[in-house]
């Protein structure tokens, strides 16, 4: 997937209310992080979230999106070998599955996106290491969103923290500029060269997903034709969030308050 969107370069104004975007949709996934625990379904974990988001009168980017046909939720839920776009259902989360939650919010205008995944009850070494992996790729990733810097220098960054671990990123998903449009230039893809592409401008704002895969970098998409699964049936994990390129260094607009992550908050 590549694309040739616009970039645009936000203001003091408009970083403000996407920070306010951001620290909404990080209430909505802290919500249904609460819930999660075994016999849970996904569309509960669907449901916490959506409540929040009515509380504050704010819609989701997620639902109707076009697609093969409209994404039909405001979150998308992906469980173990489920990578992204997983479709909230009555599956029920078991002991052991790691589970993660994209959720997005439109307000006033502007576009907050981010994602975590968490494990269910007790899991499995590997999978903790993936999760541990995929989330230091994010937070690396953002720690080069510096003026100074090139997409390349974040991609490879991202790359290898989790190529360091033993595990493979996506080449078929990407990150993304975000603002009025949920995806605006420049993509950022999860694996790169240090030096190379594009320049970072003060005002960019990125959602930065790495999108992570325990057997093969390759996936495939499940007969619902949104959810992505990897290739081999392996475990798969993403974490995102949407960051702003400033003049003091990066910001992340998706936090609960500066430092706090939704995915900080203990769970079960
Ligand atoms: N956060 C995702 C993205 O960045 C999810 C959007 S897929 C949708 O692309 F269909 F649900 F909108
Ligand atoms: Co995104």
């Amino acid at each position: 997937m590549s694309w040739d969107r616009q970039i645009t370069l936000k203001n003091a104004k408009e970083l403000a209310i996407m920070r306010e975007a951001g620290r909404i949709n990080a209430e909505a996934l802290a919500a249904a992080r609460a819930i999660i625990r075994p016999g849970v379904t996904t569309a509960d974990m669907n449901a916490a979230a959506e409540e929040v988001l009515k509380k504050y009168g704010v819609t989701s980017p997620f639902k109707n999106y076009p697609g093969p046909y409209p994404y039909p939720a405001s979150t998308c839920i992906s469980v173990n070998n489920e990578l992204v776009h997983g479709i909230p259902s009555a599956r029920k989360l078991r002991a052991g599955d790691i589970v993660s939650m994209d959720c997005g919010t439109f307000y006033q205008g502007y576009v907050g996106d981010s994602a975590f995944t968490a494990g269910v009850g007790e899991i499995s070494e590997l999978a903790q290491r993936l999760l541990d992996a995929t989330r230091d790729a994010l937070m690396t990733g953002i720690a080069h969103l510096v003026v100074g810097n090139r997409v390349g220098d974040v991609s490879a960054a991202i790359q290898e923290c989790a190529e360091s671990r033993g595990f493979h990123v996506t080449r078929e998903y990407t990150g993304h500029g975000v603002g009025q449009a949920m995806h605006e230039g420049p993509q950022l893809p999860n694996y790169g060269i240090s030096g190379r592409g594009m320049a970072l401008k003060v005002g960019m704002t990125i959602a930065i997903e790495p999108m992570v895969l325990v057997g093969t970098p390759r996936t495939r998409v499940l007969a619902d034709e949104w959810t992505v699964s990897s290739l081999d049936g392996s475990l798969t994990a993403h974490f995102e969030h949407t960051a702003a390129v400033t003049e003091n260094g990066p910001l992340i607009l998706t936090q609960l308050k500066d430092g706090l992550n939704p995915w900080d908050l203990s769970g079960q």
